[in-house]
């Protein structure tokens, strides 16, 4: 069943659930081969990158000091609301396709496009930030091992960089970047299972790097580092105190991003209705803890104001004293940023591929090879155009973007649970957020919260991000949905 109120044509759950079986474009379906434990570990895996291994020294450094452990706090609860949401979603609607389908069952045609189009800052340009991040560590590892990349082809064009003998210059691609996108595009394109597997030794590698850091340090922490613990603010907002905290929650909220991935995985997981709440809130619980202990652990190492750097987490392990423990550390992020740039570029591919299979995008993005089963010709495409992005942008405008579109989405999915528990009110739901309205609520106002916490500037890239989805769908996908096409054949070429 379908409903249709003019401008934007609305999916019913069973339709969803129902069609999701057969494949436009004359592909094969996908396999089921993950269970809840490569789930989980691919939440982990897309979670634990950049926003920890990166931007926790900078948040620190900038806005909330060792107060930081409280703006993880503020991230992980605003996370926990909208985690319980998007296990009830992807148990009660198992396919792929992430918040784009719960959009569409709910708010209808219009809005689930602009969320999928949205949901584009999420994974493609989070992707492309994570590999930013990646070229940075890549880098510093080799010139440990005596390698240096030519500075000039490491940074986003315009960035200055001082070369070797003080000499300025301005940098005009970041290779690095670019070759891992296209590198981890091409094992995705080889298959799932096997991508699966190797995420999963990653995850664990990763794992062990960041509980070694907490364990080791621990010993090294010095009290006086988390004094003040709040640091006062500077008279402008976000520059510490309370506001600080709030600013920083915003910046570090990057690094939870990845949990809601697993929900792209819905079609692909041997038993949906259990393995996916288990994937999504373990992977976020787990993540939180690590967090807020590595917070704690480099702050109390390192005094907040030197830890805006690079590789902040290699800063805090020089004051353990273990050099070759820095190099490890250094490897672990490496392969911690290499399990969250695939899980993001494989949740693309499935979004693209659930949007097609509505006929919102061409059906070249539906399309799955007869024996790798695997939506390779799209993946490629995202490949290529991630890979220029994290070659020219950097690191800073590309994270905050991912942020607040991400944020913007996240409060569709809160509203999504209230609408769906009214519409679909008898529809058996394995997993159920409890307390509703109030949890979804607080969910959709702690997002609005971090969403406020960004500057004015991401506000207005949004914005003319959004508007530009708009002309795309009104160009294109309405004439071709496939849903507008069953209800009025005339109207849909
Ligand atoms: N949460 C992911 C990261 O921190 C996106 O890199």
């Amino acid at each position: 069943m379908t409903e249709h109120s003019g401008i934007s044509a609305r999916k019913s759950v069973a339709d969803i659930v129902d069609g999701a079986h057969g494949v436009r474009g004359g592909g094969q379906p996908m396999t089921k081969t993950l269970g809840a434990t490569s789930i989980t570990a691919m939440g982990i895996g897309a979670i634990v990158g950049a926003g920890i291994f990166v931007l926790t020294g900078t948040a620190a450094a900038r806005y909330a000091g060792p107060a930081i452990m409280l703006s993880f706090v503020l991230g992980g609860v605003a996370c926990a609301f909208v985690g319980l949401c998007y296990a009830e979603l992807a148990a009660l609607i198992p396919v792929s396709g992430s918040s784009y389908t719960y959009t569409y069952a709910t708010l209808g045609e219009l809005f689930a496009w602009m969320i999928g189009w949205d949901l584009i800052l999420e994974y493609a340009m989070g992707g492309a930030t994570v590999a930013v991040g990646w070229s940075g560590y890549v880098v510093s590892v080799l010139k440990n091992v005596g390698v240096t990349l030519p500075p000039v082809f490491t940074a986003a064009p315009g960035t200055a960089i001082v070369l070797d003998g003080g000499a300025h210059a301005t940098a005009l691609l970041n290779l690095p970047a670019a070759a891992i996108v296209l590198l981890l595009t091409g094992l995705l394109m080889l298959g799932t299972s096997e991508s699966a597997k190797l995420n999963n030794v990653m995850v664990a590698v990763k794992l062990v790097v960041v509980v070694a850091f907490i364990a080791l340090g621990a010993f090294s922490v010095r009290r006086i580092n988390w004094t003040p613990f709040i640091p006062p603010n500077t008279g402008t907002f976000g520059h510490f105190g309370w506001s600080g905290i709030l600013r920083g929650a915003s910046v570090v909220f990057f690094a939870f991003i990845g949990f809601d991935a697993v929900s792209t995985a819905a079609q692909e997981a041997k038993r949906p209705q259990r393995d996916m709440p288990i994937g999504i809130l373990g992977s976020l619980v787990i993540c939180t803890v690590l967090y807020i202990a590595v917070a704690a652990v480099l702050t109390g190492l390192v005094p907040y104001a030197r830890l805006n750097v690079a590789d902040p987490i290699a800063k805090g392990v020089d004051v353990i004293g273990l050099p070759w423990f820095s190099i490890l550390i250094k490897l672990g992020a490496l392969t911690g940023l290499t399990t969250v740039i695939l899980v993001l570029l494989y949740g693309q591919s499935r979004i693209f591929y659930t949007m097609a299979h509505d006929g919102l995008l061409p059906a070249v993005f539906a399309r799955i090879h007869p024996r790798l089963r695997t939506p390779y010709l799209s993946q490629a495409m995202i490949g290529v155009v991630v890979a220029i992005v994290a070659a020219l942008v950097p690191i800073g405008i590309l994270g905050e973007m991912v942020s607040i579109g991400t944020l913007f989405a996240f409060t569709l999915v809160c509203a999504a649970v209230i609408y769906l528990r009214r519409s679909e009110r008898n529809r058996p739901r394995p997993f159920r957020v409890p307390a509703v309205p109030v949890v979804p609520i607080l969910g959709i106002l702690f997002c609005l919260l971090l969403m406020f916490g960004l500057p004015l500037a991401t506000w207005a890239r949004l914005v003319i991000w959004l508007v530009l989805g708009l002309a795309v769908y009104f160009s294109y996908g309405r004439h071709h949905s496939a849903l507008r096409g069953k209800e009025h054949p005339a109207k849909v070429r």
